[in-house]
Parts: C-alpha cells; sequence; structure tokens
C-alpha cells in the first residue's frame, strides 16, 4: 500500500494515528535510549500529530530471560518510569502502562504463534544476536525465544501506526508486519501494520559506551545514565574512549570509531559552538582540526561535556521532583494501565471474532446450528 493510500484508508476507517512503543525494566535508561528513541517520543508526544501516545515497560519481556530476578524487574519499573517522566513523557498526553497487567497481551501472543514458524524466529537478526549475547546455547527459555511474538501482540493491540523505536528493533516491527498480513489474509482486515520510526541521525542509531565498545550496557560499566549526577557524567566523558594513535596533541587525529565524536554526531548543534566553541563555525569544522592534529583531547571532552550537561540537567531536575512522591508514580501507571486494558480488550474481542472463537456472542452460530440439529431430528 502507497503512504496515501495507507493514511487514506486509516481515515475512512475512522483510525487515528497511534503511536505505542516500550522498553524493557532492566536498568536505568542511558542517553543510548534517549538519542535512540526517547528523545524522538516526547517530540511525537508533543507534535500534536499522533491521535494516541502508548508507552508501555515491558516487565513480561523482561522476565523471559530474568525469572530468577523479579525483584529486579520490579525495581526498574520505577525506575524506568521516573526516566520516561523526566524525559517530558507526560501522563495528561501518553499512556503509560505495565504489559503484565494486560492479560489480554498474552492471549493475543497465544493466537499469533499459530501464524510464525519456529524457522522464522531463528532467523530474526536480534533473537540471533540476543541470544548469543546471553550464551544461552542450547537453553534458551521459550518464552525468550517467541518474545517477537508478544512484541506484535504489544503493537497490535493498540493498532499502533507508528512505532518510534532503536534501530536494533526493526526486525521486531518487521515480525509484527508479516504476522499482521497473515491474520488479516486468513481472517479479516482487523490488524493494522505498523511502521517503525527510527532516528534519521545515524550517530544515534547505536550510541557506543563510553569505552568505545558497540554496546552500551551495565554488565560492562560503559554507560552513561540520564540519572547520572552532573558529577559522574563529567568524569564519564573526562575518560572517554578517543583515538589510542592521537597521543601529543600535535598528532593529527581519527574521527572514525572515536567515541567523543561519535557523542558529538549524535548531540551537538550548530547553536553550541556559539555557546560553548566559538572558535569553530560547526563540527565539520572541528573534526577537520582533529585530523590535521593540534586539537587536544581535553578541549573536544570538555565541549560535548558542556553540550550533554544543558541537555540532561532539565531531566536530572525533574526526575528529583519526581522522586519525591513515589506513590503518584504508581498512580499514574496503575491509571495508564486500566485505559490500555480497555482498548487492548477490544482488539482482543475483534480478534476473536475474525477467528470464530466467540463462540458466545455469535448468535448467528447459535442459530444455525439449532437449525442444524432441528433438521436432523
Ligand atoms: N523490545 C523492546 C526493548 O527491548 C521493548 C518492547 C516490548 C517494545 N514490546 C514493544 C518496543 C513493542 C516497541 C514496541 O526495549
Amino acid at each position: 500500500m502507497l503512504k496515501n493510500d495507507f493514511y487514506g484508508y486509516m481515515e475512512e476507517n475512522k483510525l487515528g494515528k497511534i503511536i505505542l512503543t516500550g522498553d524493557r525494566p532492566t536498568g536505568r535508561l542511558h542517553v543510548g535510549h534517549y538519542v535512540g528513541s526517547l528523545k524522538r517520543r516526547v517530540e511525537l508526544q508533543n507534535s500534536g500529530d499522533y491521535d494516541k501516545t502508548y508507552i508501555m515497560i515491558a516487565d513480561a519481556q523482561a522476565l523471559t530471560d530474568n525469572i530468577e530476578n523479579p525483584e529486579k524487574v520490579r525495581q526498574n519499573i520505577i525506575e524506568v518510569a521516573l526516566d520516561y517522566l523526566a524525559c517530558g513523557l507526560d501522563p495528561q498526553k501518553s499512556t503509560l502502562f505495565i504489559q503484565s497487567h494486560i492479560s489480554e497481551l498474552t492471549e493475543l501472543t497465544f493466537y499469533y504463534m499459530d501464524l510464525v514458524t519456529v524457522a522464522r524466529l531463528q532467523r530474526n537478526p536480534t533473537v540471533k544476536s540476543e541470544i548469543q549475547m546471553r550464551n544461552f546455547e542450547a537453553s534458551i527459555p521459550v518464552g525468550f525465544f517467541t518474545y517477537p511474538i508478544s512484541q506484535a501482540a504489544d503493537i497490535t493491540a493498540f493498532k499502533a501506526t507508528t512505532v518510534p523505536v532503536g534501530e536494533d528493533q526493526l526486525p521486531m516491527i518487521e515480525q509484527t508486519r508479516e504476522i499482521v498480513r497473515k491474520f488479516n489474509s486468513v481472517y479479516e482486515e482487523v490488524l493494522v501494520e505498523p511502521e517503525a520510526l527510527i532516528p534519521q541521525n545515524q550517530a544515534c542509531h547505536r550510541l557506543p559506551g563510553i569505552d568505545g565498545k558497540a554496546k552500551m550496557s551495565k554488565s560492562l560499566g560503559n554507560c552513561i545514565y540520564l540519572a547520572d549526577s552532573a558529577d559522574d557524567v563529567k568524569k564519564k566523558i573526562m575518560s572517554m574512549y578517543t583515538d589510542p594513535m592521537h597521543i601529543q596533541v600535535s598528532d593529527p587525529g581519527h574521527i572514525e570509531g572515536n567515541t567523543v565524536f561519535t557523542y558529538l554526531d549524535a548531540f551537538s548543534r550548530p547553536e553550541h559552538f556559539e555557546r560553548y566553541l566559538p572558535d569553530y563555525a560547526n563540527l565539520e569544522e572541528l573534526k577537520a582540526h582533529y585530523q590535521r592534529g593540534g586539537l587536544g583531547d581535553v578541549k573536544i571532552k570538555k565541549f560535548l561535556n558542556n553540550i550533554m550537561q544543558e541537555e540532561l540537567e532539565p531531566i536530572r531536575q525533574r526526575r528529583k521532583e519526581y522522586e519525591k512522591d513515589i506513590p503518584t508514580i504508581y498512580e499514574i501507571l496503575k491509571k495508564g494501565s486500566e485505559a490500555a486494558k480497555e482498548v487492548a480488550a477490544q482488539t482482543l474481542s475483534e480478534v476473536k471474532k475474525a477467528m470464530k472463537i466467540n463462540y458466545f456472542e455469535d448468535m448467528e452460530l447459535i442459530r444455525e446450528q439449532a437449525e442444524k440439529y432441528k433438521n436432523e431430528n
């Protein structure tokens, strides 16, 4: 379907543009989450272009490889909620909810399982690499293996049109689209095919850890968290991996694989140069100087620190405020979950009808059966 047809189709069906996305509560959110998706979500929420925005804390998905750590998941639900609110997700505009509270999602997952083959799941690149990272080998929990199906349930239950996510989630959205097409062709056009929204800026796709490693991870201890103090952020930036060949200030330096420059690609804007580094017009000039030689790491790190402090300070302040009233956060999540549950229940009922498993509501079926047995007697 062409894009215009798609929106035309949505209008006809009185469906709106709907956002759904979320995160697993396995730790505090870091700046990789922020540039990869969080920041965009807040912009989309505030754009007024969407009829509904659902933001889900995916605790059930987190449990698929944390079944022995329920306390960790429970603790991190509140951490993630605090990070969301701190970033500017607004419960007046977005429905914030907890996945496990919506039992309809589990039910949808069970039916979708019949539309997906084991071979297809095995080919899912995200699942493949996550299995590798976790050294599961032969002991992959079935729930973990099938989580892309449950993710399809998350998205389709809300008839989401738009899923703002990090680039690593693209295979999940593709898998969801396949499930939607299959369902709609086998049964009826009930489900909506979602589109992923990933950052335009390449540097935001997979922000490296401060040690230059490709992935930020808690176990590697290389993350900058949204909740980190100003001091910690500064220390982390000043210790960032740069170019091991750039020893003297006068040495020519490399930009590729240089973490500070990757972060500058992700975070810097023209006005930052005016404010903090007026000797350079833009990032291109700064890079050129570094490559020529004569520009020290400390200078670029201080510049990055100024930029990141400016971005993170308001987030930190808001987080502090929300931390003072934890019961209210639970109240927000509870209200959001109740609202989300209603929407998911509506979709589930349409799904069951399409699948002809709504026996007790199907008066036609009851009448038909009655006729059949009457004729037989
Ligand atoms: N897989 C996502 C993550 O690891 C979390 C998630 C679960 C999600 N269900 C989703 C994201 C649906 C987008 C849409 O962070």
